[in-house]
């Protein structure tokens, strides 16, 4: 089972927006997949759109007996492919530093459950506390979100050291797959920079295509509604997506990562 967490250091650099965008194109792709929103902001869990919702992931983590994440899976507003483990604000508390054994509280709790997906993506939030050392240990790959700013290049390269850091002392198998460049304007030259810059450090790392900055993107996340479902400029920004999912999908399958 394949189980995606994205992490940046940084907020909103649309670690929402790319988790979102592949569990469209994955689902578009027959596969069965599971949205766990580990953000007190709830921002997937607005953009996937429940229709309702009882537990959420601050009771899951909470309670972090075996299996017990299956309680708080709710349908998602999108369709029988996406399912959801929503987010409420409380879960801030749950965001204090805890033990080595603390971070295995979701990867416990979602033994059993995960299985029945074909991928499980993990949307954390602006940080590196222990919601995000929570989502990080139950994954199979970290995908790592950045625009291409002023501080993209040290942005990335801490959140990959987040990765190893996690891999080190408490998910061997947690693999860095890549790179995300989110809300590149091919027209501006710092922006070209950045991406230049990031090729050049992680050649391996980084995904193509970048995906651009595109109004639709917002209206649709404000909407709940998957891309597709927003014309033609959201059907093109679908398209991205697909590209960026079956490339990080390869990478899955092939073993490039570091
Ligand atoms: N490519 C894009 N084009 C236009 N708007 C975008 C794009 N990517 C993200 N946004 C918008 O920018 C805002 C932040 O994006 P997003 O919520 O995905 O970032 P995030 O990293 O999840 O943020 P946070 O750290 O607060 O969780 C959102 O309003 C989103 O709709
Ligand atoms: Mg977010």
């Amino acid at each position: 089972m394949l189980a995606l967490t994205m992490v940046a250091l940084k907020g909103g650099v649309g670690k929402t927006t790319v988790t979102l965008g592949l569990a469209e194109s994955a689902a578009n792709n027959g596969l069965r997949v599971l949205v766990v929103d580990l953000d007190p902001q709830a921002n997937a869990t607005l953009g996937l759109n429940p229709p309702t919702t009882r537990f959420s992931t601050g009771d899951v983590l909470a309670d972090a007996r075996d299996g017990v994440a299956a309680d708080a899976v709710t349908a998602s507003g999108w369709g029988p492919m996406v399912d959801l483990i929503p987010a409420e604000a409380s879960l801030e508390h749950r965001n204090r530093p805890g033990d080595a054994a603390s971070a295995l509280r979701l990867r416990r709790a979602l033994r059993g459950v995960a299985d029945d997906y074909d991928l499980v993506l993990m949307d954390c939030p602006p940080s590196l506390g222990e919601v995000t050392r929570n989502g990080l240990a139950a994954a199979s790959h970290a995908v790592v979100v950045t625009e291409p700013g002023y501080f993209a290049l040290a942005g990335a390269e801490q959140a990959l050291e987040a990765v190893t850091v996690v891999r080190d002392n408490t998910n061997l198998r947690l693999r860095a797959i890549g790179i995300v460049v989110n809300r590149l304007r091919a027209t501006l030259g710092e922006h070209k920079y950045r991406v230049a810059e990031l090729e050049q450090a992680y050649p391996s790392l980084i995904v193509q295509p970048p995906v651009p900055e595109r109004s639709v993107i917002q209206r649709a996340e404000g909407a709940g509604v998957p891309f597709r479902a927003s014309g033609r400029s959201g059907a093109a920004v679908g398209r991205v997506f697909d590209q960026v999912f079956g490339e990080l999908y390869r990478r899955t399958q092939t073993g490039v990562s570091r």
